[in-house]
């Protein structure tokens, strides 16, 4: 098992595989997670939204159309949201010929069983709420699934999990219900409004087009609610150039669908 903070001691930055290694295995599946295992990547990124009778299951868009079959199986159901399809409906979907054929059998998977895999290979998770707006009560929930699945222990929470959201509400809802889970903050917010989301976040995570020397030093400066600087974990940086040049600036972390592509731009001797 790595160390838990990777950046620690070293100038590479802490390289997540976006919604597991995306762009060799389709988004969001076990596969993508096995993909990201077999090329060394501890940390995975991942997507967390809720079914119709409220199975929490791992998907990035709101609805199911762009990864999964589902208007070839259920075409009477536009607009084919994801809050609008039973957990059992969902796991029919093929979400991976979208992809490549040859995934066919990939399916969306239930956070449970995204998380276990996660387990299986001593992975670290950051899990992104996502469209909180539309699943109330999303937050708690989450935790819970964490809880019974070991992930709220002291091993995973000593810099093995992170969860991040666009909406500060939320972050601040999971920091309020367990302060010990270490929290990140997505967008690029103004460096005014740093201080208070500080409270209870302990990353700013923006994309590498918004950020500069200067925002990251911004950011550094501030003690997060874990009292350590902010951290910046930035996204999604596909290249090596780009990721020498978003390391420049200082950030802790490159969120990437290709990680091999990033962790060979910073080689150690
Ligand atoms: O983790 C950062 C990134 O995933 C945020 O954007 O749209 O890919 O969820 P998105
Ligand atoms: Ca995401």
């Amino acid at each position: 098992v790595p160390a838990p903070d990777a950046r620690a001691g070293s100038d590479r930055p802490t390289v997540i595989a976006h919604r597991g290694a995306s762009a060799y295995a389709p988004e969001n599946t076990l596969d993508a997670v096995d993909k990201a295992a077999e090329l060394g990547v501890d940390w995975v990124e991942n997507d967390v939204q809720r079914t119709k009778d409220g199975e929490l299951v791992v998907v990035h868009d709101d609805n199911l159309r762009r990864t999964t079959d589902v208007e070839e199986v259920f075409p009477d159901r536009a607009p084919w949201k994801v809050k609008d399809f039973t957990a059992a409906e969902i796991a029919r979907l093929d979400a991976g010929s979208w992809f490549d054929p040859a995934y066919a059998d990939a399916r969306v998977p239930t956070l449970k069983q995204f998380v276990d895999r996660v387990e299986l290979h001593h992975q670290e998770l950051l899990l992104e709420i996502k469209n909180p707006e539309l699943y109330p009560g999303i937050e708690q929930q989450t935790l819970k699934v964490l809880d019974n699945e070991g992930w709220l222990d002291g091993p995973h929470l000593d810099g093995r999990l992170i969860v991040q959201s666009f909406s500060a509400d939320s972050v601040r809802t999971v920091h309020e219900l367990n302060p010990g889970v270490k929290t990140g903050l997505l967008g690029t917010p103004a460096v005014a409004d740093l201080g208070r989301y500080a409270a209870f976040t302990d990353q700013i995570n923006p994309s590498y087009g918004s950020i500069s020397t200067s925002y990251v030093a911004s950011v550094h400066a501030i003690e997060g609610a874990h009292g350590r600087p902010l951290e910046v974990f930035t996204w999604t940086v596909n290249d090596a150039s780009t990721a020498r040049l978003v390391a420049g600036y200082g950030v802790d972390g490159i969120i990437t669908n290709t990680p091999d592509v990033v962790r060979d731009a910073f080689p150690t001797e």
